[in-house]
C-alpha cells in the first residue's frame, strides 16, 4: 500500500503531541458537547426511524435482510447499534485505563498532560451517553465474550507507547465509521443522530492525538519492536472489530441468532463498507510501518482491509 498525499502533509504539518495537544485544548474549550443536557432523553421515539442507516447493518443486501418486514428491520438497526454502542463502552473504559497510567505522576503544566485529561473527561460523558441511548432505545446493552473481556483486562494492563495508543486509534476510527455514516441520515432516529454528531465530533480530535503518539512512539523503532507491535495491535483490533456487533442482539432483535451471524459473515456488501471506509486507518498505519504482513493477515480477517 502507497503512503497517501493527504498523510504525508498531515505527517509534516502536526510537530509532535505536545504542540498538537495545544491545539486540541483550545478547540475542546470552543467545541465540547454534553449529551445529558443536549439531549431530551424523556423524548418518545418515532417508531419509523431507524438505529442506524440500514446499508450499515451487518445484514443489509442479503437474503435475510429481504426476508424481514420494514418494522423488524427497523428493530435490527436498534438492537444491532446499541450493541456497537455498549461494546464502545467496553474499550473506551480500556482507552481511560491506559491514558491515565500513561500519564501517571506525568508533568501537570504541559499541554499533553492536560490534553489527556480532557480526552479523559470526554471518554467518561461519551460512555454515560452510549449507556443512555442503548438504555432508551432497546433496554439492553452488550458486552464482549468472556474471553475476549479478559483478553481486554490483560491488554489494559500491558500495553503501552505505540501499541497503546495504536489500539486506540483502530478503536475509535472503526466507531467513528458507523457514526459518520449515520449522523446526516434523516431515516435515523434524531436522538442517535446527535449522539453520533458528538462523538465524530469530539473523536476527531482524540484520533489526532492519538496519531501523534504513534508517530512519536514509532521514531527510531527498530525491525523486532516495529514487527511484535503491529501483530499485538492487529490482534487486539481483531478483537474489537468482531466484538461490535453481539450474536445476542439478533435474537433480542427475533432473528435466528445462528443464521444472522452465517450471514454476517458471507455478507458482502458489509464488508466492503469496513474495508472503504477503513482505508486512511490502513494507510496511517502504512506510514508509520506498523502494516506488517503477519498484521495484514489479521486487518484482512477482521474485514477492515
Ligand atoms: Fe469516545
Ligand atoms: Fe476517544
Amino acid at each position: 500500500m502507497t503512503v497517501t498525499a493527504d498523510s504525508v502533509q498531515a505527517t509534516r504539518l502536526d510537530q509532535g503531541p505536545g504542540e498538537v495537544s495545544d491545539r486540541l485544548i483550545a478547540s475542546a474549550a470552543r467545541l465540547s458537547r454534553n449529551a445529558m443536557t443536549e439531549i431530551d432523553w424523556s423524548e418518545p421515539m418515532d417508531p419509523s426511524k431507524y438505529g442506524c442507516s440500514p446499508e450499515w447493518c451487518s445484514l443489509y443486501g442479503t437474503e435475510m435482510w429481504d426476508e424481514l418486514t420494514e418494522e423488524q428491520q427497523i428493530a435490527l438497526t436498534r438492537y444491532e447499534f446499541a450493541s456497537v454502542m455498549t461494546n464502545g463502552i467496553w474499550f473506551e473504559m480500556i482507552l481511560q485505563e491506559m491514558v491515565i497510567r500513561d500519564q501517571y505522576l506525568g508533568e501537570y503544566h504541559s499541554p499533553e498532560f492536560q490534553w489527556s485529561l480532557i480526552e479523559i473527561a470526554d471518554e467518561c460523558r461519551h460512555s454515560l451517553m452510549f449507556a443512555k441511548a442503548s438504555e432508551k432505545m432497546v433496554g439492553a446493552s452488550y458486552r464482549p465474550s468472556r474471553f475476549v473481556g479478559w483478553l481486554g483486562k490483560a491488554f489494559m494492563a500491558l500495553a503501552r507507547n505505540e501499541v497503546a495508543y495504536a489500539a486506540i486509534l483502530v478503536a475509535e476510527e472503526v466507531l467513528d465509521v458507523f457514526q459518520r455514516g449515520c449522523m446526516n441520515d434523516d431515516r435515523v432516529l434524531p436522538f442517535v443522530r446527535t449522539v453520533n454528531e458528538i462523538h465524530v465530533l469530539e473523536e476527531s480530535r482524540h484520533m489526532k492525538f492519538a496519531r501523534e503518539e504513534v508517530r512519536e512512539s514509532m521514531e527510531g523503532v527498530g525491525w523486532f519492536r516495529r514487527q511484535f507491535s503491529a501483530l499485538i495491535i492487529a490482534i487486539a483490533s481483531f478483537a474489537i472489530v468482531t466484538s461490535l456487533h453481539d450474536p445476542k442482539a439478533y435474537s433480542d432483535a427475533g432473528l435466528d441468532r445462528d443464521r444472522a451471524v452465517a450471514t454476517r459473515k458471507r455478507n458482502s456488501h458489509f464488508h466492503s463498507m469496513m474495508r472503504t471506509s477503513c482505508v486512511h486507518l490502513m494507510e496511517f498505519l502504512d506510514s508509520v510501518g506498523l502494516l506488517t504482513r503477519p498484521a495484514s493477515f489479521w486487518y484482512r480477517r477482521a474485514r477492515i482491509l
